[in-house]
């Protein structure tokens, strides 16, 4: 997939978005290195707390299809500015691919890009817990 068309399925994505509370859309295109791409919205909950990001939606559907060799993910928004992954989902992406690269666009579908390692600096990784073993 280009990087065109990983930005359109992250935009594709905003329609999907289940958000009666915030009614701010978020859409995810993750590309593994392979170039399966999985995409993911966020899913708001009315207890708030159980509320999906898009890009752990995304995730999710990755490792649960075998796929976890992450190399680049576009986050949309409709926002003015550009949309990036929360602290959470910085976190959860850290473990499985820390120099992928974070491509968000805005609202205006204008990109702006990162390491996730900018984004994320001296993450907290597997590597802490696996070398005790
Ligand atoms: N949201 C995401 O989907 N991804 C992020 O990284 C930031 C926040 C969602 C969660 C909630 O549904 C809405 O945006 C407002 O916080």
């Amino acid at each position: 997939m280009t990087r065109e068309e990983l930005k359109a399925a992250a935009v594709s994505m905003l329609d999907r978005a289940y958000i009666p509370y915030s009614h701010f859309p978020v859409g995810a295109a993750l590309e593994c290195s392979d170039g399966t791409v999985f995409t993911g919205c966020n899913i708001e909950n009315a207890a708030y707390s159980p509320t999906l990001c898009a890009e752990r939606v995304a995730v999710a559907k990755a490792v649960s299809e075998g796929h976890k060799d992450f190399v680049r993910i576009v986050v949309a928004g409709r926002c003015e500015d550009f949309c990036v992954p929360c602290a959470v989902c910085r976190q959860v992406l850290y473990e499985f691919a820390p120099d992928m690269e974070i491509i968000s666009l805005n609202g205006k579908g204008e990109e702006l890009s990162r390491t996730l390692r900018e984004l994320l600096p001296h993450g907290f990784g597997p590597e802490y817990l696996l070398k005790e073993e």
